[in-house]
């Protein structure tokens, strides 16, 4: 081991002299240089940049001479573009000759090349510096990857592996603080890394890159030239290197951890770093500070005179205090971050398992924040009144001026965005830790304005760590921490902040919450450190904070560090990200363009007009991130977006999409997929665009069959946007612009038992109905004519939600065809398992048609559509006429179709929807004793009805009332339509993964907006 007592060698500057013209053939002129053991020499020859001369100490064994010489060798050969000295050989070729002093002792002599530069300590430092101090020091650990030799295997006290020996020293320190400082990174350095430190990466490293080592290129540099002195060389953990240079790189910046986060991130660029080497990084660089200052307190008495080790003792301590005042695990955050690791380990994960879970998770307020009307609260604005009284502490001025915001706007959630950088935050308590002179002010929890008092409840479930209150003002008040661990997802912590301090004695630390339990109640300005009331959520992936140590706002600087340790808590809160940013056109400029390009006739749904921009399952988002119920489109099946729809999609879109005069095997697949949910008989299926080329398919098809044209349909029927099919839809040729019927149109009387004649029987109703079909044929008979066919929805849809009394299609079917007619069954609307009993609700009569249309849910917004039909009706339609249409029964469609059919009996939705109407059923029907203008509730499986009436004896149509219940459910968060020819019918057709959850909801809104229209 070196003696480091053993006096440097004696050798005079005209020794040195002779020494290099003797062993080197080198004639300069020698200055001494700083050393702490060896004599060094500058020579200046006047000829070359010139050399440096060292006379190693005697004491130093031999090996280690060696050792430095093979190292400079090895660069030479390795890192020739890096800027490290060269050595020169003596004229025997020896690198390393010795020569005797006058006490006789032994000395190693060597020449090196002097390099120009200015040492980084009298430099201007700047990030791109640092940066690229990094890189260069990463290249040179590159180049020395692999290389040993055995006097690299040398004891150093300098060597980070034996920081701990500065307890021994620690008494040395006079100043009982700071002893303290140092006594704290030991105790660390030994709990939490040392036993690390024989599991990571070791190397030879310079092991001494201070600032006074460090060549820049000028006083104001733009990057590193040089690396001197690699006296302390040694074979250790390669992180040691960066510990090391970034301790004194950043001594005295303003931002130490944000220098060195740029140092290290130049050092990964060329030098990849492991994640386990960047989390004992920043005790490493504390720990060679306090090694430093333990030997100078030490070796007090020798300082005076030896200023090399005093040198930076003073910056040591600042950067030590500073240090000491940050938190370890942030600022470990920060580092691994800058090398494009998670600044905590599983942070991604937390963030991603959010992601894909925020649909199961329970509401945090209720209703749930999603379908909340929203406003962002101004604490970003710093000049807003309500900023300054909530900084100023009148938090009374400020839950005043949001109460009236609230009011007016009709929002009764306020918003304190993740990101938001606030000026409010001027208080002491939020000065930075880790910046000199900057507060932190970048919001990283996710604040929910609402009355004090507002039940808050876990959205998961979760085990109580704390509850406490924060007592200062502009703290947290009501404190409680959360831990979470579900499974699949690395454990997190959800901290909820300005509670009121009913929690404390309600909950203790080990208690547990399953998702939906009540956690505190949102806090008064008297309990929640002074502010207006209001939830701080934040989530916390690093499980071993403790709630005091996590904060609420960060350095802005270090944003992305705080979004892996803090992430954005909206996804748990209930928050959609669109209530954060408005994308593309407001619903004005959208309205205005509507009617300067859009065929004029297109209407609008609600007065106030929505903008949705995201489908989401059950759920509709608009730009300002409110989420609907959808109960209204029966077209998203499978509820909006569903991912195996999109799946099937995109990957049959990105292979292929060609027509049907090619052979693919998706469009045989879907027809055998398709025909085998029919009864037996239907089997030969087409394919279309629209519900309306599948209704006027079918017609032809009847036509050729029948050979008439002649048309029995239900009063008030829809069945089309084609003119042959206008004509065969009263709902369209009755109203405004309407041309009327049709001669080959004959209409039969809505079968709507809620207004059937009293004196019939409830039994008799099916047959009594289908005596009005029995007229029309006697009509079209006296005419001379014959019937083609007779078409009806299976569920008179726009009719007002009709259900067919009972044998009413038996009836009417075999008046039908007794005079050569078919009986065509529309069922666009409620195909596909919608009625939960059957698949098609056709079956619910006991019918067989002799063809049947679909479209709207056939492919979950997919334009597609199909008719299916009777091999008998099929042939006879193979007249010679080919029939094709471009897009219809593509690939693409076929797949979509087949994901839809997976879909369906996968996640068995016919039963999901038997059972959740059901619910439902039972639901409206409570409604209907509450409310008396609801005169009849009618539905099966998801297909449903509410009849308003003024009163239930007339039975007189309540139009109004109804559009005012559909508006208010509009306004609660839900979509219903009106309809039936009074437009009295609340009309129902939700997604077949509705669930009792959502039908609840769905009942509540429904409930509160039959109160609100009847007020
Ligand atoms: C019963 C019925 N048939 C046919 C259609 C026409 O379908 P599409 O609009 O897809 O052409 C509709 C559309 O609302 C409908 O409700």
């Amino acid at each position: 081991m070196t003696d480091l007592s053993h006096p440097a060698p004696r050798f005079s500057a005209s020794d040195a002299e002779g020494l290099a013209k003797d062993f080197f053939d080198v004639t300069g002129t020698a200055t001494p240089l700083d050393g702490e053991r060896d004599r060094n020499y500058r020579l200046e020859t006047g000829v070359d940049a010139g050399w440096i001369l060292k006379i190693v100490n005697a004491s130093e064994p031999r090996v280690e001479s060696e050792f430095q010489t093979a190292l400079l060798d090895h660069l030479a050969v390795h890192g020739a573009h890096l800027g490290v000295p060269h050595l020169r050989a003596s004229v025997t070729g020896d690198y390393l000759p010795s020569v005797a002093s006058s006490t006789g002792e032994k000395h190693a002599v060597r020449l090196v090349s002097w390099l120009a530069g200015t040492p980084l300590a009298k430099a201007r430092r700047s990030l791109a510096l640092m940066r690229n101090f990094g890189q260069a020091l990463g290249e040179l650990d590159r180049a020395l990857q692999g290389f040993m030799h055995p006097g690299a295997v040398r004891d150093l006290d300098w060597d980070l592996r034996h920081a701990a020996r500065s307890r021994s020293r620690l008494h040395c320190i006079k100043d009982p603080d700071r002893r303290a400082v140092a006594e704290r990174f030991i105790a660390r350095f030994e709990q939490t890394v040392q036993p690390k430190l024989a599991s990571l990466r070791a190397q030879v490293i310079h092991n001494d890159a201070n600032d006074w080592n460090i060549l820049v290129d000028a006083e104001t540099p733009r990057s590193v030239t040089g690396f001197i002195d690699f006296g302390d060389a040694v074979h250790t953990v390669l992180i040691a290197e960066v510990a090391i240079a970034s301790a004194y790189a950043i001594l005295d910046m303003d931002d130490p951890i944000g220098a060195a986060a740029a140092l290290v991130a130049g050092f990964h660029e060329k030098y990849p770093l492991q994640a386990q080497e960047l989390d004992v990084l920043f005790n490493l660089i504390a720990m060679r500070l306090v090694i430093s200052v333990t030997f100078s307190a030490s070796r007090r008495d020798q300082t005076d005179d030896n200023p090399y080790l005093a040198i930076s003792e003073a910056p040591a301590w600042r950067l030590l205090e500073q240090l000491d005042s940050m938190n370890p695990r942030l600022a470990t955050g920060i580092l691994r971050k800058a090398c494009g690791f998670d600044a905590i380990e599983g942070a991604g994960e937390v963030r991603r398992w959010i992601a894909d879970n925020h649909k199961s998770f329970a509401d945090l307020v209720r209703p749930s924040a999603a379908i909340l009307d929203k406003v962002i609260a101004p604490f970003g604005d710093a000049s807003h009144e309500m900023t300054i009284a909530s900084a100023q502490q009148r938090p009374a001025d400020a839950t005043r001026w949001w109460n009236e915001c609230s009011a007016a706007h009709k929002a009764p959630l306020g918003i304190g965005p993740w990101g938001e950088v606030r000026a409010v935050y001027t208080d002491s308590a939020f000065e930075s830790r880790f910046i000199k002179g900057q507060h932190r002010t970048l919001h990283v929890g996710v604040d929910l304005l609402m009355p004090a008092g507002t039940p808050l409840y876990a959205p998961i479930a979760g085990t109580v760590r704390s509850v406490e209150v924060e007592p200062d003002p502009l703290g947290y008040g009501g404190l409680v921490m959360l831990e979470h661990t579900p499974p699949g997802c690395p454990p997190f912590l959800t901290l909820w902040g300005h509670m009121a301090h009913e929690a404390l004695s309600r909950l203790q630390a080990g208690d547990k919450l399953e998702a939906g339990d009540l956690v505190g109640y949102m806090g008064s300005d008297h309990e929640n450190g002074g502010w207006i009331p209001h939830l701080h959520l934040q989530l916390v992936t690093d499980t071993q904070l403790r709630a005091c140590e996590v904060i609420g706002v960060g350095e802005p600087a270090y944003r992305e560090a705080w979004a892996d340790l803090f992430p954005d808590a909206s996804a748990l809160a209930g928050i959609p990200p669109e209530t954060y940013s408005q994308q593309g056109m407001t619903k004005a400029q959208i309205i205005a363009r509507r009617k300067e390009l859009l065929l004029p006739n297109l209407s609008i749904s609600y007065t106030d007009p929505i903008k949705f921009v995201r489908g989401d399952g059950v759920w509709l988002i608009d730009n300002f991130g409110r989420a609907y119920l959808d109960c209204f489109n029966n077209v998203c099946h499978l509820g909006h977006s569903h991912p195996d729809v999109v799946e099937a999609l995109t990957r049959q879109a990105a292979l292929l999409n060609t027509n049907t005069r090619y052979l693919h095997d998706n469009i045989v697949e879907y027809a055998e997929r398709l025909t085998g949910t029919l009864p037996k008989g239907l089997c030969v299926a087409s394919f279309g665009c629209s519900g309306s080329e599948a209704n006027s398919l079918m017609l032809r098809m009847a036509r050729n069959y029948t050979g008439s044209d002649q048309a029995i349909v239900l009063d008030w029927a829809y069945h089309g946007t084609t003119q042959e099919l206008i004509d065969l839809s009263p709902y369209k040729y009755k109203r405004k612009a309407g041309k009327g019927r049709a001669a080959h149109v004959y209409e039969a009387v809505v079968p709507d038992s809620y207004y059937a004649p009293e004196h019939w029987p409830v039994e008799a109703h099916g047959k009594r109905f289908a005596e009005s079909v029995a007229e029309q044929l006697d009509a079209m008979r006296k005419a001379g004519k014959r019937p083609g066919f007779f078409i009806a929805e299976s569920i008179p849809s726009v009719a007002g939600q009709v259900f067919l009394p009972e044998h009413y299609l038996e009836e009417v079917y075999a008046m039908v065809r007794a005079e050569g007619g078919l009986c065509l069954a529309d069922e666009v609307q409620v195909g596909f398992g919608r009625v939960g009993s059957h698949w098609w609700a056709f079956e619910t009569q006991g019918v067989v048609p002799d063809a049947v249309s679909m479209g709207k849910p056939i492919g979950n917004g997919h334009p597609m559509s199909a008719v299916v039909t009777t091999r008998e009706v099929a042939d006879a339609f193979n007249n010679g006429m080919e029939y094709f249409n471009t897009f219809a029964g593509n690939p693409v469609s076929c797949a979509v179709g087949l994901a839809v059919l997976d879909a369906i009996e996968r996640d068995q939705l016919k039963e999901n929807a038997l059972n959740v109407g059901h619910y439902l059923l039972e639901g409206l029907r409570k409604l209907q004793q509450q409310f008396d203008v609801i005169g009849d509730v009618r539905g099966l499986g998801l297909f449903l009805g509410i009849v308003l009436v003024t009163d239930r004896q007339s039975k007189a149509p309540a139009t109004a009332l109804a559009r005012k219940v559909a508006d208010g459910a509009r306004e609660r968060g839900v979509l219903i339509g009106t309809e039936g020819p009074h437009d009295n019918v609340l009309k129902m057709r939700p997604s077949m993964i509705f669930s009792r959850t959502n039908a609840d909801f769905l009942l509540e809104v429904l409930k509160d907006s039959f109160i609100a229209a009847l007020k």
